[in-house]
């Protein structure tokens, strides 16, 4: 069971973030950036010069620290759990590594049915005690101010490292799997739902207000092949996480052509990138859903004033109706100035705060 049971006080980041997420209306968009935690952050980095990328996710003190940082930073609206979508994997019997800006290495990939079968599914009591103790952590650091979000990686996105063994571009040893396989792929598919849905609902019990899945490498799909091999085990996430009693939210890039397939798999909020328009992803997702987004990352590499741009055109497009999380529309790059995103949480909650002079502007 969920223990957020409390009523957040009006105007906590918390009480913005939940507002959004059921359709109410917040007293300013609530806002967070994917990413938030790490690469860009000088503490973040000094902490990495003792500790590797997944002793600081595993070991709970650290994780928390890690996932306050950019609380305290940027003073956004919500702390996202300091892990990676790889976390779940080694409690299946994945043996992985975090390669510093390369990616995940799986030194065991799967390649055949037999690989499938081998995979275990997971007890998160016991093997990701770690991130549920760093949840308890930030919880009780942000009660009742700021919301905490829990997350995982979707089936596919998941699916792409285990075959892959590591990044790829065209996804081509996956995807051939998958058509050639179709059997040993459900399988597959099937296993991760499982293990995706409890890792989940164990978040939620430590204390997830709020829980996203990412299907970052979605868009290598034609929308056929996404209803075919991947929508329902994502559906099936969805509705078994309908009865936890918080919001979800669901995540792709590249996906523009994918927004309906997605919406239709399920999520209370879809989050999309910058290359769809955020009033025309709306409009196709549906105005009873809330909508992520989507300020391209890059922007903030080139400095306030394509920034500031940027973000007005965003606040433009959701045109303040409530639904709206104001994010990027992918992670935080590693190179982008932390005042500038400061400036960003700024603007955005002055902007978008109910009455404000400059909300009658936009
Ligand atoms: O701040 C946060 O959002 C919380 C932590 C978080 C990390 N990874 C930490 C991390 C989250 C939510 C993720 C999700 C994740 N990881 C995704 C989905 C989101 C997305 O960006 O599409 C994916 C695809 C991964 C896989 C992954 N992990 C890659 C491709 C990389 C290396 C490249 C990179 O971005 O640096 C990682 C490593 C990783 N995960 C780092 C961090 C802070 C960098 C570790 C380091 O060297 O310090």
């Amino acid at each position: 069971m969920s223990t957020t049971l409390t009523t957040p006080h009006a105007g906590t980041g918390v009480a913005r973030f939940l507002d959004a997420c059921h359709g109410r209306t917040p007293d300013a968009t609530p806002i967070w950036f994917m990413r938030q935690a790490g690469r860009c952050l000088p503490d973040y980095r000094a902490l990495r010069t003792r500790y590797d990328m997944l002793t600081l996710a595993k070991t709970p003190d650290l994780c928390a620290a890690v996932t306050l940082m950019p609380v305290r930073e940027f003073d956004v609206d919500a702390a996202v759990i300091f892990a990676d979508i790889m976390v779940p994997l080694e409690g299946m019997g994945v043996d992985l590594e975090i390669e510093p800006s390369i990616g995940p290495i799986i030194h065991n990939p799967i390649r055949s049915r037999a690989d499938v079968e081998r995979l275990r599914l997971i007890d998160p009591a016991e093997d990701v005690a770690f991130l549920l103790d760093a949840i308890r952590l930030v919880r009780r650091e942000l009660e009742g101010h700021k919301a905490v979000i829990g997350f995982s990686g979707s089936p596919f996105t998941l699916a792409c490292y285990m075959v892959e063994g590591g990044p790829s571009r065209d996804y081509g040893l996956a995807k051939s799997f998958m058509y050639r396989e179709p059997q040993a792929w459900h399988a597959l598919m099937d296993k991760l739902a499982s293990v995706i849905t409890c890792y989940l609902q164990a978040q939620i019990t430590a204390g997830a207000d709020v829980v996203q899945l990412f299907d970052s490498w979605v868009g290598a799909l034609s929308p056929a092949d996404y209803a075919r091999y991947v929508q329902p085990h994502v559906r099936r996430i969805f509705d078994t996480l309908a009865g936890a009693g918080v919001p979800t939210i669901h995540f792709g890039t590249g996906a523009a052509s994918l927004l309906e397939l997605m919406a239709a798999a399920g999520g209370d909020v879809i989050s999309v990138d910058w290359r769809v328009s955020l009033d025309d992803a709306w409009a196709r997702i549906g105005a009873d859903r809330g909508i992520q987004g989507n300020l391209d990352p890059t922007r903030l590499l080139a400095g306030w004033d394509v920034t500031l741009e940027g973000a007005r055109d965003v606040l433009r497009r959701a045109g303040g109706r409530p639904g709206h999380i104001f994010n990027l529309g992918h992670g935080v790059l590693p190179a982008t100035d932390p005042a500038l995103l400061r400036r960003l949480v700024e603007y955005v909650r002055e902007t978008s705060a109910r009455g404000s002079a400059m909300e009658e502007r936009l």
